[in-house]
C-alpha cells in the first residue's frame, strides 16, 4: 500500500491535489472545516472521472478506486499515519500558522508538512512548528491534475530529506518538478509578470489596443493567449492581487508596479470571463473587437514585451532562484509558454536583447527597464545559456 497523503482545504487547489495523488494510487485523506465544500469537491471529482470515462481515458473500475481512496472529513485527526500534508487552505499568513501548529499534533515525526501557498514564505509557515526541518512548498498550478508543472520550495529550515523525499513523491505522480528559493513568486509569478505589466503599460501609453496587443503576442510569439484575454481568463482581482503581493514583497522594486488599468478594471467589477466582462465584453451578443494587424506594431509590441520577459528570466538565474533548465521548464509547463524565455535569448542574440533593453531605459530612464548584470555579462564574454 502507497504512503497516506493528508490534503487540507477542499476547494479548487486542494481537490485538484487530492484527485491527483488518489489516482497515483494512494490513500488520501482530504479536509475542509466546511462539509459544503467537501460534498461539493467529492461530487466535482464524480463528474471529472465520468468525462474520463467517456474519453476512454480511465475505466469505471479505475473511477471507483480512484473515488474510495478518498476519504473526506472536517477534522484533522483523520490525517494520523499520514506521510506527506498538503495545505491548500486561504491565502492568509495567521491563518496557515494556526494550522500548521495544529497539525504538528496529529500527525508523526516523519510527517513532512507542505504549503501550496502562491505567495507567501515558506519560512514563516514553517517559523511556527517545533520540527521545522519538514516544512516545504509544494506548489501546483491550476488545474492541478492538468497542469503538469510543481514547484518545489524548500525554506531555510527545511532538510534535505524533506526535499528529496517531496521531489521524488511529486516525480511518481507523474508532474515535472522544479526546485526553486523560497522568494516572492517562486519561478514562474515572478518571471511571468512582465507578460501583464508591460502589456498593461503598452495599452496605458496608447500605444495599441487590448486586441492588437494580444493579437502580437500570439501572432508573432505563438502564446496560446495575448495578455488581456489571459488576465480576463485568470480574473482581474486574482491576476491584480498576485501583482501587488510580488510588488511589495521584492520592497516596492519598480520592476513590478502593478497598473492602474488593471486596478480600475478590478474596482469597477471588471475581472474577466466570471463576471461577464473584464477587458473584453463577454455578454451574449457581444463581439471581440478586431486588431489592427499592422505588422512594424506587432512586432515591436512582441518584441518589448518578450525582452522584458526575458531581462527577468535572466534575474531569476542571476539570483539562483533555480537552475536555467528549470527555469525555462517552468514557464513551459507551468504557463504553457512556446519557449523557454533563456533559450529564446539565446536563438534572438543575447546582444540584441540587450540592445532592445538598453533602449527602453534610455527612452523612458525608468528602473523598470534596467538590462540585468548576468546579461551585460554574458554579452561581454560572448557567453549563452544553452549550447
Ligand atoms: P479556495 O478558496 O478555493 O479553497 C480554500 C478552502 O480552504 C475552502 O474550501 C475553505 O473552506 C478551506 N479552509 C479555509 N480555512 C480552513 C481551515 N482552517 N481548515 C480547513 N479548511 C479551511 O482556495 P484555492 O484557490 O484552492 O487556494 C488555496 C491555496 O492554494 C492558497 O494558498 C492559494 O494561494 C494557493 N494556490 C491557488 C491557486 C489558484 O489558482 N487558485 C494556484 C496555486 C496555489
Amino acid at each position: 500500500m502507497k504512503e497516506k497523503i493528508g490534503v487540507l482545504g477542499a476547494g479548487t487547489m486542494g481537490a485538484g491535489i487530492a484527485q491527483v495523488a488518489s489516482q497515483s494510487g494512494h490513500p488520501v485523506v482530504l479536509v475542509d472545516l466546511n462539509t459544503e465544500q467537501l460534498q461539493k469537491a467529492k461530487a466535482n471529482l464524480a463528474k471529472t472521472l465520468s468525462k474520463l470515462i467517456e474519453k476512454g481515458k480511465i475505466t469505471e473500475d479505475q473511477k471507483n478506486d480512484i473515488e474510495n481512496r478518498i476519504e473526506y472529513a472536517s477534522d484533522i485527526k483523520h490525517f494520523s499515519g499520514s506521510s506527506l500534508i498538503i495545505e491548500a487552505i486561504v491565502e492568509d499568513l495567521a491563518i496557515k500558522h494556526k494550522v500548521f501548529e495544529t497539525l504538528e499534533n496529529v500527525v508523526s515525526e516523519n510527517c513532512i508538512l507542505a504549503s501550496n501557498t502562491s505567495s507567501l514564505s515558506i519560512a514563516s509557515i514553517g517559523s511556527v512548528l517545533k520540527k521545522s526541518d519538514r516544512v516545504i512548498g509544494i506548489h501546483f498550478f491550476n488545474p492541478a491534475p492538468l497542469m503538469p508543472l510543481v514547484e518545489v520550495i524548500p525554506a531555510v529550515q527545511t532538510g534535505l530529506e524533506t526535499l528529496e523525499s517531496s521531489v521524488e513523491l511529486i516525480k511518481s505522480w507523474g508532474k515535472t518538478v522544479v526546485v526553486c528559493k523560497d522568494t516572492p513568486g517562486f519561478i514562474v509569478n515572478r518571471v511571468a509578470r512582465p507578460f501583464y505589466g508591460e502589456a498593461l503599460r503598452i495599452y496605458e501609453e496608447g500605444i495599441a489596443d487590448f486586441a492588437t496587443i494580444d493579437w502580437a503576442m500570439t501572432h508573432f510569439g505563438g502564446f496560446k493567449m495575448g495578455p488581456f484575454t489571459l488576465m480576463d481568463y485568470i480574473g482581474n482581482d486574482v491576476n491584480y492581487a498576485v501583482t501587488e503581493s510580488v510588488f511589495q514583497a521584492f520592497y516596492y522594486d519598480p520592476r513590478f508596479k502593478p497598473s492602474f488599468t488593471q486596478k480600475r478594471h478590478r474596482e469597477a467589477g471588471f475581472l474577466g470571463r466570471k463576471s461577464g466582462r473584464g477587458y473584453y465584453d463577454y455578454s451574449e451578443g457581444s463581439v471581440i473587437p478586431s486588431p489592427t494587424e499592422d505588422e512594424d506594431l506587432g512586432k515591436q509590441i512582441f518584441n518589448r514585451i518578450l525582452v522584458m520577459l526575458i531581462n527577468e528570466a535572466i534575474d531569476a538565474v542571476f539570483m539562483n532562484v533555480a537552475s536555467k533548465e528549470d527555469i525555462d521548464l517552468a514557464m513551459t509547463k507551468g504557463v504553457n509558454y512556446p519557449k523557454g524565455l533563456l533559450l529564446w535569448a539565446d536563438q534572438l542574440g543575447l546582444k540584441n536583447v540587450l540592445g532592445d533593453l538598453e533602449r527602453l531605459f534610455l527612452e523612458y530612464g525608468e528602473d523598470r527597464y534596467r538590462p540585468n548584470p548576468l546579461l551585460k555579462r554574458m554579452v561581454k564574454e560572448n557567453e549563452i545559456f544553452f549550447n
